[in-house]
């Protein structure tokens, strides 16, 4: 099976820490030299230098605030001005909890932008070098709530399923050139993104957040939460030439959670 990434260059969105390092780590490790995007330079700068380099990957950070797309737009169009991007990782902090009626209209259009319009712009520019290159591996992190939609996440789960459709309808445009479009869904992974939904959920029912983290850890038949690098692992796997012959998915990576096929 032919996994390996050596002389390739991905754009890992979100990638200051959690599921976006993660997934940076792992493609580092089948070779590829990662460009990691987000906006906490410090964490940037850290994450960089604990990405693999044994293979001569170079690695490197832009900051980037997916609020805003136009210098999302500028921050990509630079990049792909200097070297060809082969993989492209979408994925952004997650938006605000909260029942779906209580939410502001606000909250829809910014989640769309960070979501669906930063994808976009991303997506246009990369492709241009994937199909020069013959090379193209394009995924989203999601979420499982694109299969069955989780309480109390009402923002989260309609901008999720927006997310997904774009992706399978991108999937089948960019067939015919050997890219490939797919999306990995967390589950419940060990990251301070699913601290902060304990700590909100908790919150929300006046519990303690240890009661929701023990709940939620009780509805995943592997009775455990996963760890990032086992979600980082399903992202290198789609990113590698092995995966060549697989778009178009929603890859649940969650312990067997989602409750449905
Ligand atoms: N962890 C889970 O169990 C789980 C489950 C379902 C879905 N998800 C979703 O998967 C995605 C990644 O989750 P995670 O657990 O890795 O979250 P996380 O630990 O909170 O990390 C989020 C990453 O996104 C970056 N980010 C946040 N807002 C940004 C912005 N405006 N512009 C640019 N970068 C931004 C953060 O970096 P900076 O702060 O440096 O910008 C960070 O690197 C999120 O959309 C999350 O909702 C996670």
């Amino acid at each position: 099976m032919k996994l390996s990434l050596t002389g390739k260059t991905a754009v890992v969105c979100g990638a200051s820490q959690g599921l976006g390092l993660a997934s940076a780590r792992e493609l580092a490790l089948l070779g590829a030299s990662c460009i990691l995007l987000a906006r906490n330079e410090k964490l940037l700068e850290t994450a960089v230098a604990s990405l693999d380099t044994s293979q001569g990957q170079q690695h490197n950070y832009y900051v980037a605030d997916f609020s805003e797309p136009a210098k999302v737009k500028a921050t990509i169009q630079a990049i792909v001005d200097d070297q060809f991007v082969h993989i492209l990782v979408n994925n952004s902090g997650g938006p605000s909890s909260g029942p779906i009626l209580a939410a502001e209209g606000g909250a829809f259009l910014k989640a769309f932008e960070m979501h669906v319009v930063c994808n976009q712009l991303l997506t246009q520019a990369v492709v241009p070098g994937m199909k020069a290159t013959g090379y193209g591996r394009i995924i989203q992190i999601i979420s499982t709530s694109v299969k069955v939609p989780i309480k109390n996440l009402g923002v989260s789960n309609t901008i999720r399923a927006a997310v997904a459709n774009w992706a399978k309808t991108m999937a089948n445009e960019l067939a015919p050139f050997g890219i490939t479009v797919n999306n990995v869904l967390p589950g419940a992974m060990t990251t301070d993104r699913l601290k902060s939904l304990f700590k909100a959920t908790g919150e929300a029912r006046g519990v303690p957040e240890e009661t929701i983290a023990e709940e939620w850890r009780q509805e995943i038949p592997m009775q455990r939460f996963g760890d990032p690098s086992e979600f980082g692992a399903a992202v290198a796997f789609l990113a590698s030439p092995a995966a060549g012959y697989i778009t178009g998915i929603n890859l649940p990576v969650d312990g067997g959670k989602t409750p449905s096929l």
